[in-house]
């Protein structure tokens, strides 16, 4: 297992979050590090995500953090400029993971089939998200998934506070991702107090 891989297993569950104002990394990073999560899968989906990372990384240098929804090589070329430790993509994309290989990136490209399974092992790829998961088959899918391939997956896409531990019951998953763990409303409008409530709940619902 990569050194990723299981900084991933030991935290359970990864936040994916959309932050539209830079300006708020800095705090998200202190509210998810002094609560017991110290990681965030940080979306390109919107305008200031390259910033984000770069200001949550100075902040907190050591936090595991990742890009998300990463479509494009430019998109890459901003992620590793602005700090990230790893990369993910929805899709399972050959040219932006042959990049990310060349450049020595770690990428988590998203897979929801058998043929799509295949098609990363035969780029060395053993670490892949499960996306979208529950519109995908859930655990019943990734259980016969993982009956046949030798990979881990993160399922990402519909896992919540309610099946996140049918997940992380299965040996293939070395973590599960998730937007529920920190609401994009709460960010925008500053309610810190109450991101912390939940992500102190999310040890609550995972176990320590
Ligand atoms: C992602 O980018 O991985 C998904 O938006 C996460 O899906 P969720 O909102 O159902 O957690």
């Amino acid at each position: 297992m990569s050194h990723l891989t299981s900084r991933m297993r030991a935290l359970k569950v990864i936040p994916v979050i959309a932050i539209k104002d830079a300006h708020k990394a800095a705090k998200l990073a202190q509210v998810l590090s002094e609560n017991g999560l110290p990681c965030a899968e940080v979306t390109f989906r919107t305008e200031a995500a390259a910033q984000a990372i770069r200001n949550m990384r100075e902040a907190y240098p050591d936090m595991l953090i990742g890009a998300g929804t990463v479509l494009t090589t430019q998109q890459v070329d901003a992620a590793i400029e602005a700090g990230v430790d790893f990369i993910v993509s929805p899709g399972f994309n050959p040219t932006t993971v042959k990049y990310c290989q060349q450049r020595n990136m770690p990428i988590i490209p998203g897979v929801n089939n058998p043929s799509l399974v295949e098609q990363a092992m035969e780029m060395g790829l053993n670490t892949l998200k499960f996306f979208p998961a529950e519109p995908s088959g859930g655990v019943e899918m990734l259980k016969a998934l993982s009956a046949v391939y030798p990979v881990s997956f993160m399922p990402t896409g519909g896992v919540n506070p309610a099946n996140v531990n049918q997940y992380l019951a299965l040996n293939a998953v070395f973590a599960c991702g998730g937007t529920w763990m920190v609401p994009g409303n709460l960010i925008d409008e500053e309610r810190w107090d109450e991101l912390a409530e939940l992500v102190k709940n999310v040890a609550t619902i995972v176990g320590e």
